[in-house]
């Protein structure tokens, strides 16, 4: 099973709108780009290409964590962390400076799955699901959401998440490893011990470190449960021309592929490998092989 492509990509010129801290040195972007550039869906990403002289030769991706139309422009919003040349040299833009945005990228959730919406997040992954709960409640459709960190501190943007799940009939569920806020251990132990209660089938979507993506994948292949997982990894095309990005297929996924036929595998590459920018990067838990993510 893979996840819904929506629609094609191109690259537009963007202006920074806004930048600022969004606590535990974490970043809230926003870009204005044309208004006809695609609306992305949840789950989708972009790629920001810095304007010449710039650190770093290519674009970064960054997966999208709100689009909101403003007259003849599209505003996209993104969470991120200044980790590497690339991303710092993104949170010194000021307002009004110019890059380039090329998206939307890659295949979003599919949230018109049939079921109990659970969103499952880790970290700056609360982002692009808090986009998710925004798209379900469009569809007069709430969600259960479940917020995971390593501590208290690490719950980013919490009061932001509870405000807008308030808003839009989704119930919050608070997991710290440390018991230092809400349930005591990680997001799966609190997943176990709501899914009792809760409707099916259970429908996952998550996004986070992919530790925490493979335990999730592996509670949802036990329980029967649907899950469908935000994987990263080190891009440069992000348009599935480089094969840079290969993550694991499993058996079963390799399989499919070959049975489409040798012009399928000699289009796709080699078909133990899917490739993260256009397979993904959401993929639903039968899809990869946990045992080699890494
Ligand atoms: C589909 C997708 C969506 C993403 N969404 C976000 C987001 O919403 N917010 C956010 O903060 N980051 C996100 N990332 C990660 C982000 O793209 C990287 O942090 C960024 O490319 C690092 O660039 P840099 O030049 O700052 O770091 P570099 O100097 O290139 O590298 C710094 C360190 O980061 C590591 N790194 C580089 N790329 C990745 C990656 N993809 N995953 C893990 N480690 C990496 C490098 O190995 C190195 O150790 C996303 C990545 C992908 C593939
Ligand atoms: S980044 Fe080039 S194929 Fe995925």
């Amino acid at each position: 099973m893979s996840a819904t492509l929506t629609r094609t990509w191109r690259q537009v010129a963007a202006r920074v709108r806004e930048q600022r801290d969004y606590g535990e040195g974490f970043r809230w972007l926003e870009l204005d780009v044309p208004a006809d550039f695609a609306a992305p869906v949840p789950g989708q990403f972009v790629q920001l290409l810095l304007d010449p002289p710039s650190p770093v030769l290519l674009p970064r991706p960054m997966s999208v964590a709100a689009a909101v139309k403003r007259g003849s422009r599209l505003t996209l919003g993104f969470l991120y962390a200044p980790v590497g040349t690339g991303t710092r040299a993104l949170a010194q833009l000021e307002p009004g400076a110019s890059l380039w945005v090329t998206g939307p990228l890659g295949c979003g959730y599919p949230l018109e799955r049939p079921g109990t919406a659970v969103l499952v997040a880790g970290g700056r992954g609360v982002a692009p699901l808090l986009m998710a709960a925004d798209a379900l409640a469009r569809q007069r459709r709430a969600c259960e959401f479940v917020f995971g960190a390593r501590t208290r501190a690490l719950l980013i943007g919490l009061a932001d998440a509870r405000e807008r799940l308030a808003k839009r009939g989704g119930r919050l569920h608070v997991a710290t490893d440390d018991g230092s806020r809400g349930f005591r251990g990680d997001v799966v132990q609190l997943l176990d011990s709501l899914a009792p209660g809760l409707a099916k089938p259970l429908v996952i979507h998550a996004c986070g470190p992919h530790g925490m993506l493979g335990a999730i994948a592996r509670w949802a292949l036990a329980n029967r449960a649907e899950a469908w997982l935000a994987m990263e990894s080190v891009m440069a095309c992000g348009t599935g021309v480089c094969r840079g990005c290969p993550l694991p297929r499993s058996a079963e996924a390799r399989d499919r592929v070959i049975a489409r036929g040798a012009d399928a595998a000699a289009l796709q590459g080699n078909p133990e490998f899917a490739m993260c920018c256009t397979d993904g990067p959401v993929f639903e838990a039968h899809d990869l092989d946990w045992d080699r993510v890494e």
